[in-house]
């Protein structure tokens, strides 16, 4: 009791502004009302106008990536580009059991078969040695194709997912990728401004997504993008997510059943002025961190960090408790005493829509869901 009081105290000193405190409030601290007012005066409110694109070019500014989707959402953005990649009814995606249900949501979206893998203690990420178990144990390769011994189905895709925005060993991940023919995308929803080894999250594989719900480092309300080298790739997530309509001043032929997911201007003009003091939000988040870190060492309860070789944008903080108990004990207090906190998403492939779904043992996922309960991260003016 004496240390939940300690540390929601503590969270409330950080954020005295806030009461409740919560997890992510959006902060406005730019042009965010003017490109508003622009858009209204001048009327360009859907897709069409120039802060799609404005916001798209800042994307890639930022990411390094050389094209930038923008769409509705970031699990738009995830089962476009799965569409885009070549997703067929039935191939099966690995991803990791920790995730947002986005993740899997989208690979069923994309009419995939979600199948799932452990991830790390330490980048609460995809576990590359847990990965390549499944795919020695389970997969043969026939013809260039990895296929599933389990259902003969062929496995396309795979894709790790950055957690709170820490990168996963994506490198090792990718070697796998390369072994077994497989397509490497990140769901680097949560990770806008990580890096590894100094290049983006995002950039490793053939392609990656962003989200800007309200609670990410930068908002459009709600929103996502993808991001690729691949001009093929960007073109048909561009096209699909657009109606599928060829392009012509005045006739409306569509060669095929499209999408209508295109960012609008209005959330655009938000995300871009959000985006033009993105460094600095960074910076804050970071910050921030630094301080938690500093705190829990002296209490010594444990304090997730950016893992090696990365930078990370600790979009959410994320502490561990010693066992389920004390866990449960810490998110009735806070959430009680006007701090919210929250604990890890229930694993994936024990959720209902995914229990029929091949998964490898969990272990590493099972004890962080025990233990782990995301902090308050909001910027702090
Ligand atoms: C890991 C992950 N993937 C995908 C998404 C989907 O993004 P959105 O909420 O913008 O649809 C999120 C959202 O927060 C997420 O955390």
């Amino acid at each position: 009791m004496a240390l939940n009081q300690e540390i929601t105290a503590y969270i409330k000193r950080l954020y005295p502004e806030q009461n409740p405190v919560l997890l992510h409030c959006p902060e406005f601290l730019g042009n965010e009302k003017k490109y508003l007012a622009e858009c209204i005066d001048t009327k360009y409110v859907s897709y069409i106008g120039r802060f799609v694109s404005d916001m798209e070019n800042k994307i890639k500014e930022i990411s390094g990536a050389k094209y930038a989707v923008a769409l509705v959402n970031g699990t738009a953005a995830l089962h476009m580009l799965l569409l885009a990649v070549g997703i067929q009814p039935g191939d099966g995606v690995i991803t990791q059991s920790l995730s947002f249900a986005a993740t899997s949501a989208a690979i069923v979206h994309a009419q995939g078969t979600p199948v799932f893998v452990d991830v790390e203690q330490d980048t609460l990420g995809m576990s590359p040695e847990s990965l390549k178990s499944f795919l020695k144990k389970y997969t043969e390769i026939i013809e260039g194709k990895c296929v599933n011994k389990k259902t003969g189905k062929q496995i396309k895709a795979v894709i790790p997912m950055h957690t709170f925005g820490h990168p996963v060993r994506i490198e090792e991940i990718q070697t796998l990728c390369d072994e077994y023919s497989l397509i490497l995308i990140e769901d680097s929803a949560e990770s806008l401004g990580s890096f590894y080894k100094k290049r983006h999250a995002g950039t490793f594989g053939k392609a990656g997504i962003f989200s800007f719900n309200g609670n990410k480092l930068a908002t459009t309300g709600g929103g996502g993008m993808v991001i690729t080298d691949d001009e093929a790739i960007a073109n048909r997530v561009r096209y699909i997510s657009t109606t599928a309509k060829r392009p012509h001043r005045w006739e409306f032929f569509h060669d095929e059943v499209g999408y209508n997911l295109r960012m609008p201007s209005i959330n655009a003009a938000v995300g871009l002025a959000q985006l033009e003091y993105f460094d600095k939000t960074l910076e804050n988040k970071r910050e921030t961190a630094h301080l938690y870190q500093q705190f829990f060492a002296s209490i010594h309860i444990k304090f997730i960090t950016e893992p090696n070789n990365a930078k990370s944008n600790y979009w959410l903080n994320a502490i561990l408790f010693d066992d389920r108990k004390q866990r449960d004990g810490f998110l009735e207090y806070s959430n009680e005493n006007g701090v919210q906190t929250r604990p890890a998403w229930t694993l994936l492939h024990t959720l209902p829509p995914y229990q029929h779904c091949q998964h490898t043992d969990t272990p590493n996922a099972e004890y962080i869901a025990d233990r782990l309960v995301n902090i308050p991260s909001s910027v702090r003016i």
